[in-house]
């Protein structure tokens, strides 16, 4: 199949072809077919939405979805492409996943993230403002805020990333403030903490995985020989670096508060996607022996450069103004769900 082609038949979950009803419209998820994309297309269509999905597949995994959900295979960056499917589907609002993701990467090749996720978000967005889109869920992330001084983190808090990726993040964060005032486009960036868990259909499988939870679970499976503690100094209570887990379903449920924000016409805003808690490297690993267990074998290595020692979001923004509450992500919950699709998927997605 062909770069820019329809990869899946054009069957919505109503059991209607599509083409055979063009009037209802539909929202364009880019990275549709990656980790908190397809947990998200899952979500849309069971409250019964119109999705379209945009993946260079070079990440994300066809299987992760639905095979009725219309999949174009192609890069956000092909102007025609976007603004063809958006006229095609009467594209109504854009939930933008796409983009690299790995902070390690985007020190070693900074080029290839502003690229990819800055220069092809522009031409993504260019294509969706001329095509007529003005609604725009953006996948942001907690790397916006860097080493930040204040925890919980607020919204407000000062915005310096510490990596390429984090800084590509927040240069679409900016693209879209003033694409509003030039365009009339609304935004809601979301910023995520740690994403973690599973749904029933869709769990976490990056490679190279550079993610705590997965990695930690492959090592209770016997896929991995052991898992990697970077650091046991940091201040915290038992020297190990603290995050913010957020499981992936509450992640998806609250692109679709934002989408109905949108169309109630809500004002754009940046919010944060955190649990309100924080969990040790090591609460994570001890967790995970209770869940599964089995015995997680840890290898200790030095800090990561640019790895602050505490990170946890305030989420009370997107409480107050999408009714977002996390319902999954306490840290047992998101380690069975990603735990019991480890059993269903040993091997992982496989194409
Ligand atoms: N996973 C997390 O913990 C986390 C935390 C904060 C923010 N985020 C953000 O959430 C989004 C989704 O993350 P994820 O973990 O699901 O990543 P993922 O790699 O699983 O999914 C990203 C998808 O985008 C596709 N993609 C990338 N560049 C593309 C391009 N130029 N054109 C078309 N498709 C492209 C990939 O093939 C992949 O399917 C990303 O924007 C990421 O920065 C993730």
């Amino acid at each position: 199949m062909g770069i820019g082609e329809l990869e899946s038949p054009a069957i919505i979950a109503t059991g209607r072809t599509q083409s055979a009803d063009w009037s209802a419209m539909t929202i364009l998820v880019t990275g549709g077919t990656g980790y908190i994309g397809s947990a998200t297309v899952e979500r849309l269509r069971a409250k019964g939405e119109n999705v379209v999905v945009l993946d260079d597949l070079v990440h994300g995994h066809r299987s992760a979805m639905d095979g009725e959900v219309p999949l174009y295979h192609g890069r956000i960056g092909d102007r025609l492409l976007v603004e063809r499917i958006s006229r095609e589907h009467k594209i109504e609002a854009c939930v933008h996943f796409a983009a690299l993701t790995s902070v390690g990467e985007s020190v070693l090749d900074p080029q290839k993230y502003f690229a990819n996720n800055v220069e092809q978000g522009i031409a993504l967005m260019g294509a969706l403002v001329a095509a007529g889109v003005r609604r725009v869920v953006l996948s942001s992330t907690a790397a916006v805020y860097g080493e930040p001084k204040q925890i919980p983190i607020p919204e407000s808090s000062q915005q310096w990333p510490v990596n390429p990726y984090g800084w590509s993040k927040l240069l679409m964060e900016r693209l879209l403030a003033s694409f509003e005032g030039a365009y009339g486009l609304k935004s809601v960036s979301l910023r995520y903490f740690n994403a973690a868990g599973a749904t029933e259909r869709c769990g976490e499988d990056h490679d190279p995985e550079t993610h705590l939870v997965p990695n930690v679970l492959k090592a209770a499976s016997g896929e991995k020989a052991e898992v990697a503690v970077f650091g046991t100094n940091y201040p915290t209570p038992d020297g190990t670096p603290i995050r913010d887990y957020v499981h992936v379903a509450d992640l998806a449920e609250a692109h679709i508060l934002a989408l109905e924000h949108l169309r109630r016409g809500g004002q754009s805003d940046f919010l944060n996607l955190g649990s309100g808690h924080g969990y040790s490297v090591i609460e994570v690993i001890e967790c995970a022996r209770q869940v599964t267990g089995r015995p997680i074998p840890t290898r200790i290595e030095g800090p990561r450069a640019g790895d602050p020692p505490r990170l946890i979001a305030d989420p009370s923004k997107a409480e107050q103004e999408l009714g977002w509450k996390t319902v999954m992500s306490d840290l047992p919950s998101i380690l069975r769900s990603q735990w019991q699709w480890i059993q269903k998927h040993p091997r992982g997605y496989t194409e």
